[in-house]
């Protein structure tokens, strides 16, 4: 009779959401390696990381975004649509 396998699953991959006209929201905690070198540690759930750059909290999300909205871009023939199955919602 062998032993039972005691190890654990592996966890599950890191999930990063895309959304159209707002931040990526990064399943938390994360640590964000920022291009200096510093490491932004997050606890929250649900980690919003600014795309737009106007943050004054950069390199989170603080939702300066949403007074700034860009035109859509064009999209190209046969180009997916983002956020792909229409669930992905900026927070807010
Ligand atoms: S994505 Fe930049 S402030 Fe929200």
């Amino acid at each position: 009779m062998s032993a039972p396998d005691a190890s654990p699953p592996p966890p599950p991959p890191p999930r990063i959401r895309l959304t159209d006209r707002g931040p990526l929201l990064v399943d938390g905690p994360v640590d964000l390696l920022l291009p200096d070198g510093t490491v932004l540690h997050c606890d929250r759930p649900v980690v919003a990381v600014c795309t737009c750059r106007r943050s004054r909290r950069y390199p989170l999300c603080d939702t300066s975004h949403r007074g700034h909205r860009r035109p859509a871009p064009a999209s190209a023939p046969g180009a997916p649509s983002f956020p792909p199955d229409g669930s992905g919602q900026t927070p807010g």
